[in-house]
């Protein structure tokens, strides 16, 4: 008979129980680490969002999928939306699946591929002496080839959720913006001592613990925020990147890697001169500081049927003042709330910068 795949370890944090007026669920959430995820807001988004009166939601910047989850928790019926294409299997693994979990013989599977032809070991012929060590880089190359025998879309990702989450989990410090091979990061934290299987193994099992119903149909998108149309939601999240102050906030920068093992490098250009085989950074027009402006105020439009939520900081660009005044063009009223913030990334040097005000503009 088919089985579930038990959990070997039990890892899932416990922060989030200290905050009694999360729901349960979100307690089961695998905390994904991600440059600006909100998880530690949790408390106060769910207090805020549960003032508001909707039903149906888009997470338009979903990232780590955490506020999707809370959303989902709430019983709200969720879309989430990323340009990144990893973020968007996470969120098809744990907001668009409802049911569906991974049995003993699905895992089999991933474990026992073999990557035969030189294009199947694309990730050993390219990482190699880059990250992790030959034999991790020989199983994600056969995991692939387990995965391409999968049918269900959403059994794949919840396999890649695994795989991306144990990747993170596995290299030193979470970015990819340096080789994670030497000792110079190794603090033997337990993290860094289990290999990408024994990760794998315990990744699947916290996935599908995760898996839950709300009762609605949830739905997952890959794709520029624009490019999305105003979607029949009553209520739109919007936590888009900051233009950076120096070169360190793009995304795909830190979790190349990531985007490239979700859909095995498939379309991506790999700028070979860079010594960690990026990817080409992709545009994003709030990543620039001529073009942030027009790009709120379009999207903002652009949502103007519904209740707008939009995660903000103090150290970013466009102010505080710029942006109420741009969503007052679409809503008769804007709140703000404020809330001291202390963000994680960034080095010694950078760190005070860290330490900002965090906003939720209400548009109503
Ligand atoms: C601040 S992060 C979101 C973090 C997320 N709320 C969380 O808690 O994990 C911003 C996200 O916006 C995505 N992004 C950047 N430009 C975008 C665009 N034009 N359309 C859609 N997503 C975009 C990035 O890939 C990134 O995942």
């Amino acid at each position: 008979m088919a089985q579930l795949v038990p959990i070997l370890h039990d890892e899932i944090s416990t922060e989030l129980t200290l905050h009694r007026g999360l729901p349960d669920q979100m307690n089961m959430f695998p905390r994904f680490r991600y440059m600006g995820s909100k998880y530690r807001l949790m408390d106060w988004l769910n207090s805020t969002l549960q003032d508001l009166p909707f039903t149906s939601a888009l997470d338009a910047f979903s990232g780590s999928g955490v506020v999707s989850y809370l959303l989902k928790s709430m019983g709200k019926q969720v879309c989430t939306n990323d340009s990144l294409h990893f973020p968007y299997v996470l969120s098809q693994a744990l907001i668009q699946n409802n049911a569906t979990r991974l049995l003993a013989e699905d895992i089999e599977l991933v474990l026992s591929g073999r990557a035969a032809s030189s294009e199947d070991k694309f990730i050993q012929r390219t990482f190699s002496d880059i990250f992790y060590t030959p034999s991790e880089l020989e199983f994600l190359d056969n995991a692939w080839a387990g995965l391409r025998e999968f049918r269900s879309p959403i059994k794949r990702s919840l396999v890649l959720a695994a795989l991306l989450r144990s990747c993170i989990k596995r290299q030193p410090r979470g970015v990819f913006t340096v080789s994670g091979i030497g000792e110079k990061y190794n603090d033997g934290r337990r993290d860094l001592r289990l290999s990408l299987e024994e990760h794998f193994v315990e990744q699947v099992a916290l996935y599908n613990r995760a898996v839950f119903s709300n009762g609605m149909q949830n739905s997952s998108y890959h794709g520029n925020i624009f490019s999305h149309g105003p979607g029949d939601v009553d209520l739109v999240y919007m936590d888009p990147p900051y233009v950076p102050r120096s070169d360190d906030n793009c995304y795909m920068k830190r979790y190349h890697f990531l985007e490239g093992l979700s859909c095995y490098w498939d379309g991506l250009e790999i700028m070979q001169t860079s010594k960690v085989k990026k990817i080409k950074k992709p545009y994003t027009p709030f990543g620039y500081r001529k073009e942030a402006i027009d790009a709120f105020d379009q999207m903002f439009r652009q949502f103007s049927d519904s209740i707008l939520v939009l995660s903000y900081s103090s150290n970013a660009y466009p102010g505080l003042d710029s942006l109420v005044s741009l969503m007052k063009k679409y809503k008769r009223s804007v709140e703000v709330l404020k809330k001291p913030h202390r963000y994680h990334f960034g080095t010694h040097v950078a760190a005070k910068r860290n330490v900002v005000e965090e906003y939720l503009i209400v548009g109503m």
